[in-house]
C-alpha cells in the first residue's frame, strides 16, 4: 500500500495513542481506521468501508458525542483528532491534533453525565500504605484519603462509586478483580512525580500548605498529569484538595453503606432518596457526600443543626428561599465546562439566569443569620445580558448566538446578510427589466455561487456583460461583474460572523473564567444553603425532631425508621433506652416481627443526627459515635469468591478490630452462617468481647440461646417484640419490649407467606410430636449456657 500524506498523518498520531480508539477527522466525519475501524463498527452498529486498503469506519462530526458516549461505556478510551484550520484550496495537508481524550472519568459534557458525581481515583500504594485521590473532573472536586488499611480503601471506592481507577501497575490486577466494572488503567511510576506538577496547578508557592504526606502529594501529582493528558490542556479546573479522614468523618465501610441503605444502590429504597429533595444538583452531589461521611465532631454537628432548626423556624422564609433555588443551575459543572473550553452557549445563559437570582436570596438569608452573604459579581451578570441571546441557537459561529447591539461591527454584516435577500429580489427586477426576459431568475448553489438562469428560449436577449458559468438541458447561467461582487462580500459577511461571533463567544468566556473563584465559592455556598434547607423542610415534611447530644446515653423515644416509615402504613414507633452501664441489647423475636428494621433505625437515626438532620423520633439523645459497623444479612461475595459464612466472619473480625467504646455496633443474626452449636458459640464469644470493649451494640438474633447473656452481664437487655395471639392467628404489633421471645412462630409466618394450609397443618403435626415436650421440659437454652465456662466482666 502507498502510504499517502494524510495516511502519514494518521500513522503518526495514532502512534501516540496506541491504546485510544483514534477517531480522526476528515471534513464532516470522525474516521476510525484499521482496528479502531473494526471495533468502531461492531460497537456503533455502523459499517465497515474501506479507504485505499484500509478498513474505515466513520461518524458524523455533529453525532460525536452520541456515539463518543457508547464507546467509552463499553469501556474504551477514545482520542479525537481535530482539524486545527480551516480546509483551504491552496494547502493539502491540514494540521491535525488530538484535543481530547475520553475515558469514563474525564468527562465534562452534559449529554454523557448524570446529576450525581463522577468520580475516578488514583491510587497509589507505598510499604503498605494507600492512598485514593478522587476526582470529578466535571465538578474539579477533589478529595484524598490515606490509609494503612487496605479494606478502607476499597470500601471508599465501593461508597464512591467511582467511575475509573487510575493505578500504579502493581495494583491493577487485584483492583481489576475487585472492580470489575469500573474500566481501570496503570500508568506508568513517573506520573506519581514532580511535585512542581501540584504547584503549578494550584498555584501555589509552597505545597506544604496542604499539609499532605509525601504519598499523598506524589498521587496528587499523578491526577494533575493524567487530567491535562485527558483534558489536553494546560489550565485545569481543581478544586484545592479535601482530606477525608477517620479524624474528621466517620468513614462507613461498604457493608455498612449496604446494610442500611444509605444511598442507592442494588437494594431499592435508600435513606438519600428519601431526604433528596434538593433542589439543586450541587446540592444533591453535596447531600450524598454528607450522607457519606457523617461528622464527628459535636461542636460541627451542632453548627449544622442549629441552621436546620433556624430554617424550620420560618417557614415561609424557607420555602421562599427553596422557590428561588429552584432556579439554581449546575454552576459547577458550568464553571468547569468553561476553563476547559467545551461550553455551550446555554451554559452562559444558565449561569446568567443563576446570577440574577442572587440578589433575592440574599434578602431572604438576612431573615436566618445563618449564612453569610453570597457574592453577586454584578459586571459578570451584566455582560452575560448584554453579549448572549436570551435562548441561543446553534454554536457560536452560526450567527445566532451573540446578541444584537453588543457588537456594533458584527451586527453590520448580519445586517448585509439578512438584506441579502431583498437586495437579490432587486438585482432580479433590475435584470428583468434590462433584459426583457421575464422568466430570469437569480439563484443559489454550492459549488458555483450566485447565478442568472435564463431559459434556452431566451439566450438571444442577454446583453454582452453575462459570462457564461454553467450550461443545464433547458437553460444556461450566468454571472455579471455586479452580482461577482454581491457574491464576494456576502460570502466575507459569512465568514466575518462566524469569526467574530467564536472570538466573542470565546472573550466572554475568558471573563467568566475570570471570575472562578467567585463562581466556585458561590456554588458551595449554595450547594450547603440547598442541603440544609432541603433537611429542614424534610424534618418538617416527615415530621422529625432536632437530635440532642450527650456523653453516653442513647434515649430514643418513639423512633421509626425514616425509610421504612415512608412505604408502610401505620409505622410502630418505638423507643430505646442505653448508656454506659446498659450498652448491650439482645432482640429475640419471630421472623418479620421487625427486629432487623429496629436495630437499623437506630443505626440510621445515630447517622442522620451526624449528618446535621433532625430525626425521625419524638425525642432523640445520642452520643455522638466515632463510628457504626454492621453485619448484617446473608450476602455472597460472589465475586471474591467467599462464602455467606466467610463474608460474616470477614467482617465480624473488622468490627471486633476497629470498634471502640464511642462505636455503635449493630449485629443481625450473626453466626447463622454455620452449624447452629459453632453459631451459638462463636455469637456467644463475640458478645463477650463486644462487652467488655464498652461499645454500644444492638444484637438480633434467633439464637434465644443469647438471652441467657443478660444473667452473666448487667450491660446486656433482652428485648424482643411483643406477638398477639387471638385465637389461632398471630399478630406482629412490631412493638419492641422486654423480654424474650417465647416461640419462633415460624410455622404462622410461613401461613403468611402463603405455604398452602395443609402443610402448614402437618407441620403443627410434626411439631406437636417430636418437639413440644423436649423443649418446654428441658429448653435447650438452659443446658447450653450451662454447659459454658463464664467470665464475667
Ligand atoms: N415498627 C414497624 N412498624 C410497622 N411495620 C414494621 C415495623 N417494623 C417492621 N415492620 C414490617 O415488618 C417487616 C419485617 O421486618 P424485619 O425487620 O425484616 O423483621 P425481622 O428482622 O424480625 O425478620 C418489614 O418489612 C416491615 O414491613
Ligand atoms: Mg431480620
Amino acid at each position: 500500500m502507498k502510504v499517502t500524506p494524510l495516511m502519514e498523518q494518521y500513522l503518526r498520531i495514532k502512534e501516540q495513542y496506541k491504546d485510544s480508539i483514534l477517531l480522526f477527522r476528515l471534513g464532516d466525519f470522525y474516521e476510525a481506521f484499521f482496528e479502531d475501524a473494526k471495533i468502531v463498527s461492531k460497537v456503533l452498529n455502523i459499517v465497515l468501508t474501506r479507504r485505499q486498503d484500509a478498513p474505515m469506519a466513520g461518524i458524523p462530526y455533529h453525532a460525536l458525542n452520541t456515539y463518543l458516549k457508547k464507546l467509552v461505556e463499553a469501556g474504551y478510551k477514545v482520542a479525537i483528532c481535530d482539524q486545527m484550520e480551516e480546509p483551504s484550496k491552496s494547502k493539502k495537508l491540514i494540521r491535525r491534533e488530538v484535543t481530547r481524550v475520553v475515558t469514563p472519568g474525564s468527562i465534562v459534557e452534559d449529554e454523557f453525565l448524570s446529576e450525581t458525581n463522577n468520580y475516578m481515583a488514583v491510587v497509589s500504594e507505598e510499604k503498605g500504605r494507600y492512598c485514593t485521590v478522587f476526582c470529578d473532573v466535571s465538578t474539579g472536586e477533589v478529595l484524598v484519603h490515606e490509609s494503612s488499611d487496605e479494606q478502607e480503601t476499597l470500601d471508599l471506592l465501593k461508597n464512591y462509586s467511582i467511575s475509573q481507577i487510575v493505578c500504579s501497575e502493581h495494583l491493577k490486577s487485584s483492583l481489576r478483580e475487585r472492580f470489575p466494572g469500573v474500566y481501570t488503567e496503570s500508568i506508568s511510576e513517573w506520573y506519581f512525580s514532580d511535585l512542581e506538577e501540584v504547584e503549578k496547578a494550584y498555584n501555589l508557592k509552597d505545597i506544604h500548605h496542604f499539609e499532605l504526606s509525601p504519598l499523598a502529594l506524589k498521587t496528587l501529582a499523578a491526577l494533575i498529569k493524567y487530567v491535562k493528558y485527558t483534558m489536553i490542556t494546560e489550565d485545569l479546573n481543581l478544586k484545592p484538595p479535601l482530606l477525608i479522614s477517620q479524624r474528621d468523618y466517620m468513614i462507613l465501610d461498604s457493608a455498612t453503606v449496604e446494610n442500611l441503605s444509605l444511598i442507592p444502590g442494588d437494594r431499592g429504597k435508600n435513606l438519600f432518596d428519601v431526604l433528596n429533595n434538593t433542589e439543586t444538583p450541587m446540592g444533591a452531589r453535596l447531600l450524598k457526600k454528607w450522607i457519606l461521611h457523617p461528622l464527628v465532631d459535636r461542636k460541627q454537628i451542632e453548627e449544622r443543626l442549629e441552621a436546620v432548626e433556624r430554617l424550620v423556624n420560618d417557614r415561609v422564609s424557607l420555602e421562599e428561599m427553596r422557590n428561588f433555588l429552584s432556579n439554581v443551575r449546575d454552576v459547577e459543572r458550568i464553571v468547569s465546562r468553561v476553563e476547559y473550553n467545551r461550553s455551550v452557549p446555554r451554559d452562559l445563559v444558565a449561569l446568567r439566569e443563576t446570577l440574577e437570582i442572587i440578589p433575592k436570596l440574599n434578602e431572604i438569608l438576612s431573615n436566618f443569620g445563618v449564612f453569610n452573604k453570597l457574592a453577586f459579581p454584578e459586571e459578570l451578570v451584566d455582560l452575560l445580558r448584554r453579549a448572549i441571546e436570551d435562548d441561543p441557537l446553534g454554536s457560536p459561529g452560526e450567527g445566532k448566538v451573540i446578541k444584537r447591539g453588543f457588537s456594533p461591527e458584527l451586527d453590520e454584516y448580519r445586517d448585509l446578510l439578512e438584506h441579502a435577500e431583498e437586495r437579490l429580489k432587486e438585482f432580479e427586477e433590475k435584470e428583468r427589466e434590462r433584459t426583457g426576459i421575464q422568466k430570469l431568475r437569480v439563484g443559489y448553489n454550492q459549488v458555483f455561487g450566485y447565478y442568472i438562469e435564463v431559459t434556452k428560449a431566451n439566450l438571444d436577449k442577454i446583453p454582452d456583460d453575462y459570462e457564461r458559468k454553467q450550461t443545464l438541458v433547458n437553460s444556461e447561467r450566468f454571472i455579471t461583474p455586479e452580482l461577482k461582487e454581491f457574491e464576494t462580500k456576502i460570502m466575507a459577511a459569512k465568514e466575518r460572523i462566524e469569526e467574530m461571533e467564536k472570538e466573542l463567544f470565546k472573550s466572554v468566556c475568558e471573563e467568566v473564567k475570570k471570575h472562578k473563584e467567585v463562581l466556585l465559592k458561590l456554588s458551595e455556598d449554595l450547594a450547603k444553603m440547598d442541603v440544609l434547607s432541603t433537611l429542614a423542610y424534610d424534618a418538617i415534611l416527615y415530621n422529625y425532631t432536632k437530635p440532642v447530644f450527650s456523653e453516653d446515653r442513647l434515649e430514643i423515644k418513639g423512633g421509626r425508621h425514616p425509610v421504612v416509615e415512608r412505604f408502610t402504613q401505620n409505622f410502630v414507633e418505638n423507643d430505646i433506652y442505653m448508656d454506659n452501664e446498659k450498652r448491650f441489647v439482645v432482640i429475640t423475636g419471630p421472623n418479620m416481627s421487625g427486629k432487623s428494621t429496629f436495630i437499623r433505625q437506630v443505626g440510621l437515626i445515630s447517622l442522620m443526627a451526624q449528618i446535621g438532620s433532625f430525626v425521625p423520633a419524638q425525642k432523640a439523645i445520642l452520643p455522638v459515635f466515632d463510628r457504626i459497623f454492621t453485619r448484617m444479612g446473608a450476602r455472597d461475595d460472589l465475586a471474591g469468591g467467599r462464602s455467606t459464612f466467610l463474608v460474616e466472619m470477614n467482617e465480624m473480625a473488622l468490627i471486633l478490630l476497629k470498634s471502640t467504646e464511642k462505636s455503635l455496633v449493630l449485629l443481625d443474626e450473626v453466626g447463622r452462617g454455620t452449624s447452629t452449636q459453632d453459631g451459638v458459640s462463636i455469637a456467644w464469644a463475640i458478645s463477650e468481647e463486644l462487652i467488655k470493649r464498652g461499645c454500644k451494640v444492638l444484637f438480633a438474633t434467633h439464637f434465644t440461646e443469647l438471652t441467657e447473656l443478660e444473667k452473666h452481664f448487667p450491660q446486656v437487655q433482652n428485648k424482643t417484640i411483643l406477638v398477639k395471639e387471638e385465637g389461632k392467628n398471630v399478630i406482629f404489633t412490631h412493638k419492641v419490649v422486654d423480654g424474650v421471645a417465647d416461640r419462633s412462630y415460624g410455622i404462622e409466618v410461613a401461613k403468611i407467606a402463603g405455604i398452602p394450609d395443609r402443610v402448614i397443618n402437618r407441620a403443627y403435626e410434626i411439631l406437636e410430636r417430636n418437639f413440644k415436650n423436649h423443649t418446654k421440659k428441658n429448653g435447650k437454652s438452659n443446658r447450653f449456657s450451662q454447659q459454658i465456662p463464664l467470665f464475667p466482666v
